[in-house]
């Protein structure tokens, strides 16, 4: 995913361009460039690395311009460096775009175009964008957009600078977001509203529609040049903030937020004992019909509906599978209108989240998006729709959405439970009361912050940690491995625990890592022998237990003992604290770049 940012107005575009790409560098951040018009045409200033590397090559010159358009990028097509870093511009000078998408077709436009004579001075796909925009200019920029997007197949959000309009932006959105906003400030382009702090309220184009940027107006049109017209939406006040509120990175202070991410989500949707959800609902005869449940997602949202899995099965009494998004694209699925097909994202953004969706649609499933962000794509493209409230999310390694898009399964978990007739009036209460608590035992878990800090030393210097649980103390143990690799870029294996003896136990040697994941006491003594078998083999064991079991765990080397949990089948929100935790001070005792590591963006939106 690659962030987007345009300013038009009366003042300075650097500090707004330059401002606006800081925010959203979590979406990618391995080069990043503006394009400005001023009166010698259209400047492009473009460089590898951070915003930071960017911020080095502005000078004063660069102000007079209160026109332009930004970019920061996860590398698609061509490696990160500067030629590949957007704006790309057209030959001539007179296109200069940034992009947001995957151009399936590149390739073949690109030969196409050399043949023509055009010269390219990059290895990107979307610089076969601004290459066609130029060939279809007939003086008229928005008709030479739309003949462009006429060839173009596959996704993309585009900011475009004319040479001779230098009074307006040009947009146009396919599969990628992009939202725009007028203010005070004047014309706004961003890729995510936390580009340009203040905003009340924003317009969203859809697919195949167009935006005519200025001043002070936005004309939008459609794939035919026709008018629409657009209503904005208001923007809910939102608890993210542009700082770190004192915290070294934005991870620390999402990990430490989780209890109010948590507690916020489960009693948004609770009206007294009832559970209603705005965007979503099912009879009692359509949720007894229900044949199937698939929880589909990516990353940590697929370690959140791993570990619903178990709970949202024992509960409803339905099959339930959890699937990683783009295996469930390539597999046969036995999906009808009785099939309940749940979609976990924390952007709504995730490319190949959105095509499982597609495709279960496609199949007549009943949809349903867990999503943070609000008018995100999935939010207009299921049959219902139930929001997180875990707030703007910024580090890219996932903690408190993680945590909130728990507290929302657990709703759908007891919604169904009690409409199929599977859960008692009692025992729906009893469910609703440990829900209730779960914000409380998230925070009694932050209170191992220091003990994690002092344990990170095990794994410094390690190259590989083994993570191990049984039912959703092996979902656990799966986002603890990835929380480690994502930041600390330490090599991490989550393994089922009873798994361990049939082949990987032999990769255990003398000191080798184990973290040993066990909340559950109907698993704890097949565990415990587990850790007795890596012991066995000189592993280093951690255990991560609640209070009231570690006594059972004098094998381990050392143990992080959670406050008891009132219910076990939800243990997975308070165990996961310490396996942030533990992550989080590892890459700090390794100088990894936190908030924002190698490789990685907070969302891919490309396949
Ligand atoms: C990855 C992120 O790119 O996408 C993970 O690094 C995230 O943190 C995963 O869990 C899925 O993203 P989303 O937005 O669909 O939850």
């Amino acid at each position: 995913m690659c962030g987007i940012v345009g300013y038009i107005g009366a003042s300075p575009a650097v500090p707004y361009l330059v401002g606006g790409l800081e925010k959203l560098e979590y979406r990618g951040y391995d080069s990043a460039g503006i394009a400005l018009i001023d009166r010698q045409g259209i400047a492009v200033i473009r460089e590898k690395g951070r915003i930071d590397e960017l911020k080095k090559l502005l000078g004063e010159e660069k102000n007079e311009s209160t026109v332009g358009i930004g970019h920061t990028r996860w590398a698609t097509h061509g490696e990160p460096c500067r030629k590949n870093a957007h704006p790309h511009v057209s030959q001539k000078g007179l296109f200069a775009l940034v992009h947001n998408g995957i151009i399936e077709n590149s390739e073949e436009l690109r030969q196409e175009l050399m043949a023509e004579g055009y010269v390219f001075s990059s290895e990107t796909d979307t610089e076969v964008i601004s290459a066609l925009a130029e060939k279809y200019y007939d003086g008229c920029p928005v008709r030479a957009l739309m003949r462009t997007a006429e060839r173009l197949v596959g996704s993309y959000a585009l900011g475009v600078l004319c040479r001779d309009f230098p009074d307006r932006i040009l947009c146009a959105r396919k599969g990628s977001p992009l939202l725009l906003a007028l203010d005070e400030r004047g014309g706004l382009l961003f890729s995510d509203k936390v580009a340009f702090e203040g905003l009340r309220e924003v317009y969203r184009l859809e697919d195949g529609e167009f935006a005519v940027l200025k001043q002070d107006n936005i004309t939008f049109l459609d794939a035919m040049g026709r008018n629409i017209d657009k209503s904005p939406s208001r923007l809910a006040g939102d608890e993210y903030d542009a700082g770190k509120q004192g915290y070294a990175h934005f991870m620390l202070k999402e990990i430490d937020q989780q209890p109010r991410a948590f507690s916020r989500t489960a009693e948004a949707y609770l009206q007294g004992e009832d559970i209603v959800f705005p965007g979503f609902s099912l009879s009692e005869d359509q949720a007894r019909s229900l044949d199937m449940i698939y929880l589909v997602a990516c990353g940590s949202a697929y370690n959140a509906a791993a570990a619903a899995q178990y709970t949202l099965q024992q509960i409803v009494n339905l099959p339930c599978r959890s699937v990683i998004a783009s295996e469930f694209r390539y597999t046969r699925h036995y999906i009808g209108k009785n099939t309940l097909c749940v979609f976990i994202s924390q952007s709504g953004e995730t490319a190949d989240t959105i095509a499982a969706m597609e495709l279960a649609r496609r199949q007549g499933g009943r949809t349903l998006s867990i999503i943070n962000v609000p008018d995100s794509t999935m939010a207009v493209g299921s049959d219902g729709v139930i929001y997180t409230l875990a707030g703007t999310e910024i580090a890219v390694a996932t903690t408190k959405a993680y945590s909130a898009q728990l507290a929302a399964l657990y709703l759908v978990t007891a919604y169904l439970g009690k409409r199929r007739g599977e859960l008692s009036e009692e025992n729906y209460r009893l469910f609703l009361n440990h829900l209730k608590g779960i914000g409380a035992e998230i925070k009694g878990a932050l209170a191992l912050r220091s003990r994690c800090e002092s344990l990170s030393r095990i794994f410094d210097g390690q190259n590989d940690i083994y993570f191990i649980g049984r039912k959703t103390d092996y979902a656990l143990a799966a986002e603890g491995a990835l929380k480690m690799k994502e930041i600390s870029y330490l090599h991490c294996e989550a393994y089922a625990a009873g798994e361990l003896k049939h082949g990987t136990i032999s990769l255990i040697e003398e000191g080798t890592p184990v973290v040993a994941v066990c909340l559950r006491k109907d698993i704890l003594k097949k565990t415990v022998s587990n850790i007795s078998e890596v012991k066995a083999r000189g592993a280093f064991v951690l255990a991560v237990t609640q209070e009231r079991y570690a006594p059972l765990f004098s094998e381990a080397d050392e143990i992080l003992a959670i406050p008891d949990l009132a219910d076990e089948e939800l243990s997975v929100p308070a165990g996961a604290v310490p396996l942030q935790l533990l992550s989080y001070y590892t890459a700090l005792r390794r100088g990894c770049a936190i908030d924002k590591p190698r490789n990685l963006a907070k969302s891919v939106t490309v396949e």
